[in-house]
């Protein structure tokens, strides 16, 4: 399918200091659209001017919350080259939650062209500054106008960007987490492991309130025992216990990350043992107090990585590394960054050039 490029006369004015705008505010001037007819597939590829969508009010998505996306990041080298990190990954990815979602595959090869093409158009958005990048989220809805409870017919794929900083204010900086032993976020046959929308609204209640108690996140734990640690907000959780980095395994309640597989990837070949394996958070409150747990972070394409310095749990408070960034939680940061921003080699071929 060829993908038809409508220019915007006008062009918005750019943001000079990225860096403080956080993330997701700035976006660009285009966006990549296309829509889906069951018995036609997906026609109309284009890129136009960024504008509002107009949608049925009786759209499945607004009911029914037949929805997905993706997120990903577009970053500036030093030599001024564009690098998309890992886009075939979040590519095949989006036709995961869409099976699971009942909605219509992209060929992923195609949805990547339509991700270069995007992000060749917006170039001059790419933001070098350290810390920030192009995010791109590529997002599915389904609008059929049929409030009859079933897979809708026509649906919409379209992919902006923004310039972006850090997804915490902070930046790179420890966050708290409280253990979220009220509330659940996914359960085992569930929609846990596709990035659909409503897995981020059921997570609301407990954000909220754990915002309200001086935490910036909750960590989930499963649904059925209660026992063991699934994932963050918009991210995976990793824990060095002892020489072990140890993570919560991919079984379907949680989303299957990139940047996850990035940094087992990195880790293993830094020499760390790796164990994908359920772990209970009565593990990791013993390991703490007895020193074996050294360092817990967080890994997302928002978040990147996120050092977490104390966690709580039913009002028991577990403090790490004297609440200061660990050594491996900062290299893994530098070393992840410095591929995807071009300045160190990528002997993985994760970054793909636009
Ligand atoms: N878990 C959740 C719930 C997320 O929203 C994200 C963010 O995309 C992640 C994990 C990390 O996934 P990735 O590294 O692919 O961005
Ligand atoms: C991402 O890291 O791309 C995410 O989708 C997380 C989030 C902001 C929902």
């Amino acid at each position: 399918m060829e993908i038809d490029i409508r220019k915007a006369a006008q062009l918005k004015e750019k943001p000079t200091n990225v860096a403080g705008l956080g993330f997701g505010k700035a976006f660009t001037d285009h966006m990549f659209i296309m829509e889906y007819d069951a018995g036609v597939g997906w026609h109309d590829a284009r890129i136009q001017p960024y504008s509002k969508l107009e949608i049925d009010p009786a759209s499945a998505v607004l009911h029914y919350a037949q929805e997905i996306f993706e997120g990903l990041k577009a970053y500036r080298t030093a030599q001024n080259e564009v690098l998309l990190f890992r886009p075939q990954d979040n590519a095949a990815r989006l036709n995961i939650s869409a099976r699971r979602m009942v909605m219509p595959e992209i060929d992923p090869a195609f949805n990547v062209e339509a991700m270069k093409k995007l992000v060749d158009l917006e170039r001059d958005w790419v933001p070098r500054a350290e810390g920030t990048s192009l995010y791109l989220r590529p997002t599915m809805i389904a609008d059929g106008a049929e409030l009859g409870v079933h897979a809708s017919k026509r649906y919409l794929y379209y992919i902006i960007c923004a310039a972006t900083g850090m997804y915490y204010t902070k930046g790179f900086a420890p966050i708290r987490i409280y253990v979220e032993d009220n509330y659940v976020r996914a359960v085992r046959g569930g929609v846990g492991g596709a990035k659909t929308g409503g897995n981020y609204a059921a997570s609301l209640r407990a954000s909220e309130e754990a915002l309200e108690k001086g935490y910036n996140q909750v960590l989930w734990l499963d649904a059925v025992e209660r026992k063991y640690v699934q994932e963050v907000g918009a991210m995976n959780m990793m824990f060095l216990l002892g020489d072990t980095v140890c993570t919560a395994p991919v079984d379907g309640s949680i989303l299957d990350g990139i940047t996850r597989r990035s940094i087992l990837q990195l880790v293993k070949d830094m020499g760390y043992k790796v164990e994908e394996r359920p772990i209970s958070i009565d593990e990791l409150y013993a390991a703490g107090e007895s020193g074996m747990l050294k360092e817990a972070f967080g890994t997302g394409t928002a978040a990147i990585i996120t050092p977490v310095s104390e966690f709580c749990y039913k009002g028991r408070c577990l403090v790490l590394n004297g609440g200061k960034i660990g050594a491996l939680t900062q290299k893994l940061y530098d070393t992840l960054t410095g591929i995807q921003r071009g300045d160190l080699a990528d002997p993985y071929g994760w970054t793909v050039r636009v």
